[in-house]
């Protein structure tokens, strides 16, 4: 089975869904010594099987696929609906601005079943799960077939509550973290723990390999990262400007533009805290939105789409972590050996 112990560099690309992620940039970080991780999350099991063929056919180095536990109906449910409406019409008007209309919320679980069964069928090296813990079952059943299993955490109790399903290593999401924040509900507020004060909390509960994640984009904090122990780090805002990744124009457009001057973590996008540059969305939206992944995120879609193909940045999710302005444009091998100090 797949062990951190077998990477030639400590550098872990990001799952990152909704578009950054792609086979490409898997390949080329895997191919530079480093692992990449396919994002499962919003793809259909099919498209999903069919990136994972694709990463195949373009190195034969081991990666991994990240999928979204899915959270279970909840006794607010109801409640959260009728928040969900009211945020629709506040919503609206900007909406019509882009003539995009806004999305219908459906209930989702982003098709789990499925790809785990696509997972099963057709192993990878390691899985990864972020927005919640996979069932002991689930667990067993991808150590059946060789694969790794590997849990998103933001403190040193989900961190235990993960070594307590068996998994064979924790990826620790600090506060630094771009996109979305891994805690196991939506409506849980993430703590606002450093990235590597979490590596501390964690090392001192639980002897299982750790991948530091947030915050992570240059050789010194990668340096800082692994002197405090981690195995390896996991970086995503770094590869959002590689050549490889399939962030949208607007989106590396954004990442480059100096008027942009911070980033917040804001629930206004998809209902789950994610921290992403501060834009108008986010500071017209953020008090109201309630507490309701994936109907928030199913509802702002259209408006979202409309926005980043107009080339608009102040109406769509633009994900980003702290050190976003460290992140470099290039091949995602050259990045690897920058973020690794050997170029
Ligand atoms: C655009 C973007 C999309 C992301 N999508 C996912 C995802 O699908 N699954 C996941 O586990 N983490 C996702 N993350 C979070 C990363 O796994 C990681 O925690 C984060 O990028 C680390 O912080 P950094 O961005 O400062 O490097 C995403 C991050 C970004 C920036």
């Amino acid at each position: 089975m797949f062990s951190l112990g077998d990477l030639r560099v400590p550098i872990v690309a990001a799952p990152m869904a909704g578009g950054p992620s792609t086979p490409e940039l898997v390949a080329a970080v895997a191919d530079a010594g480093g692992f990449g991780f396919l994002a499962a999350g919003y793809r259909t099991p099919d498209g999903l099987a069919e990136q994972i063929s694709q990463t195949r056919r373009l190195t034969e180095r081991p990666f991994g696929v990240n999928v979204f536990v899915p959270e279970p109906p909840g006794p607010d449910d109801r409640a959260l609906a009728d928040e969900v409406a009211v945020y629709a019409r506040r919503l609206a008007p900007v909406a019509a601005r882009f003539g995009s209309g806004l999305g219908t919320p459906v209930p989702s679980d982003d098709d789990w079943a499925a790809k785990l069964d696509v997972l099963a069928d057709d192993p990878v090296p390691v899985v990864s799960f972020t927005f919640g813990l996979p069932p002991v079952a689930i667990v067993d059943r991808l150590h059946g077939v060789g694969t790794a299993v590997w849990a998103t955490v933001v403190s040193a109790d989900d961190a235990e509550s993960a070594a307590a399903r068996g998994v064979d290593a924790l990826v620790l999401q600090g506060h630094q973290a771009g996109g979305h924040r891994g805690t196991f509900r939506a409506s849980d507020d993430p703590p606002a723990t450093d990235t590597l004060d979490l590596l501390d909390h964690v090392a001192a509960r639980t002897p299982l390999p750790l991948v530091a994640a947030g915050g992570v984009s240059s050789p010194d904090a990668v340096g800082a990262a692994l002197r405090r122990g981690t195995s390896a780090v996991q970086a995503g805002t770094a590869f959002l400007l590689a050549d490889e990744a399939g962030t949208s124009a607007t989106h590396r457009a954004a990442l480059r533009n100096p008027a942009f001057t911070e980033t917040v973590i804001t629930r206004a996008f998809s209902g789950r805290p994610a921290r992403g540059l501060r834009n108008r969305f986010a500071d017209e939206f953020a008090a109201d939105a309630p507490a309701a992944y994936p109907a928030v995120n199913q509802l702002t879609g259209p408006l979202k789409k409309a926005s980043s193909a107009a080339g608009d940045p102040q109406w769509t999710h633009l994900w980003a972590g702290t050190s976003w302005r460290q992140a470099h444009a290039g091949g995602a091998a050259e990045i690897v050996r920058l973020l690794s100090g050997s170029s």
